[in-house]
């Protein structure tokens, strides 16, 4: 997707795809996996919606997210 850089290609070892999830009303997400936690723990100006976009499967929970990235990432 633009604006996510996504260096490493989903192996959670570069955090340049962190974004933050805004759900919309009905929607879920899983919990983050805790070698996915772990990654976010290092993150700069992470969030309580802090998650690595190279590890959210899209599914119709997640029509209507909204995904932003930090400014510094953009
Ligand atoms: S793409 Fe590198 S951690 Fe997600």
């Amino acid at each position: 997707m633009e604006g996510i850089i996504a260096e490493c290609g989903g192996s959670m070892t570069c955090l340049t795809c962190h974004c933050y999830v805004t759900l919309p009303e009905s929607g879920s997400l899983p919990e983050p996996s805790a070698n996915e936690q772990e990654m976010l723990d290092c993150v700069l100006e992470a969030r309580e919606n802090s998650r690595l976009s190279c590890q959210v499967v899209v599914t119709p929970e997640l029509d209507g997210a909204r995904f932003d990235i930090p400014q510094w990432q953009g």
